[in-house]
């Protein structure tokens, strides 16, 4: 495992590939089992993996607390985020729900208590509520910071102009993207954002929730089978994609899902690996050995390419 810097706004290294803990617990009907879940974070420890992302909605709290007991008794060696805004609960009351400051106090006090720590390295609101001033959510945020419950803050599916505002008002270190050859609207606005703040980068769904591992296509089940939250259907883009994903996998001896994480690190920035089985752990990491060549890289860039809107075609169109 190679190690880089997390943003130009921290000296913090991180591990090239983050894990991600979404999935570990069972509490939501599918997931991982506690006993899993800590076989698939002893691997990633034993790789050389040091970061390690989780929210208290994922699996009701359940993944904090695997986390928790995992890093127990080796708390220092990990950076841990976690994440607020729908509360653990399965049926949130009113005043638990939300970006406001009383749900980020009950929020993080919560998430610390299961983490079995006393600070988290980076925190921040899970979604943007729609309603909370974004001057609410900066100082609560510094707050934290300067209570030492908190090292750095950040933020994950906000508009970019309101992360923009935020971060214009106070230190931000990370941004975290949904990023995968099948969503690249990213590049339009937050990945400009990220540069210009120096924020470390988190990009989630490397797989597109397993779809670019090609599994559906073979009559594979997964959280698109099996849950109703989600729903695969393959377009003619996808489906060209996941072709080219397939041909190159061929030439490398991979797998279409190594070559698609592949093509996430290639980006520079920090794919978040979710794995629900031990094996799609193994399999993922396989991905950071193949030897894409900046053509295969190139052949995806191009099939997968969106068109930035304006202004930025405006921009670049020479009309301006
Ligand atoms: N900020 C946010 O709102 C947000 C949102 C989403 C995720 N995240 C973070 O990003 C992490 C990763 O996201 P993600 O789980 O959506 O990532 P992903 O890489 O797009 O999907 C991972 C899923 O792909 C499938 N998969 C992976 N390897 C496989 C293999 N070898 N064979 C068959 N299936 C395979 C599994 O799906 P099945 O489990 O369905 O079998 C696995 O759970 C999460 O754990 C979380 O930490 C953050």
């Amino acid at each position: 495992m190679k190690y880089k810097l997390f943003g130009t706004g921290t000296g913090l290294y991180s591990s090239e590939v983050i894990l991600g803990a979404a999935s570990f617990g069972t509490r939501k009907g599918h997931g991982t089992t506690p006993e899993e879940a800590h076989a698939i974070l002893s691997a990633y420890a034993d790789a050389g993996g040091n970061f390690i992302d989780t929210s208290d909605r994922y699996q009701l709290g359940e993944s904090e607390e695997l986390i928790g007991k995992f890093i127990e008794h080796q708390r220092s060696n990990f950076i841990i985020s976690s994440k607020y805004t729908q509360s653990s609960g399965s049926n949130p009351k009113i005043s638990n729900y939300g970006n406001h400051r009383k749900a980020m106090r009950q929020a993080v006090e919560a998430s610390l208590k299961r983490l079995k720590t006393d600070y988290i390295d980076i925190y921040m609101p899970h979604f943007d509520d729609g309603v909370t001033p974004l001057d609410e959510i900066s100082r609560g945020l510094e707050d934290l910071v300067q209570s030492g419950k908190v090292i750095y803050t950040g933020l994950t599916n906000f508009p970019a102009w309101k992360a923009s505002t935020i971060a214009s008002s106070t230190k931000l270190a990370a941004i975290q993207v949904e990023y995968n050859l099948l969503q690249r609207t990213a590049e339009r606005e937050f990945l400009p954002m990220a540069s210009h703040f120096g924020l470390g980068t988190m990009m989630y769904s490397p797989l597109a929730g397993g779809t670019l591992t090609g599994k559906y296509r073979n009559g594979e089940t997964g959280r698109m089978t099996l849950s109703t939250t989600f729903d695969y259907q393959e377009s003619d883009s996808t489906k060209a994609i996941i072709d080219q994903l397939c041909v190159i996998a061929e030439e490398l001896e991979a797998t279409p899902g190594q070559v698609a994480f592949a093509w996430v690190l290639s980006k520079g920035a920090f794919p978040i690996l979710g794995a629900r089985r031990l094996h799609h752990f193994s399999e993922g990491m396989k991905a950071l050995s193949i030897s894409s060549s900046a053509d295969h890289i190139e052949k995806l860039d191009v099939l997968s390419a969106i068109p930035l809107g304006y202004p930025h075609d405006l921009l670049a169109s020479g009309r301006a």
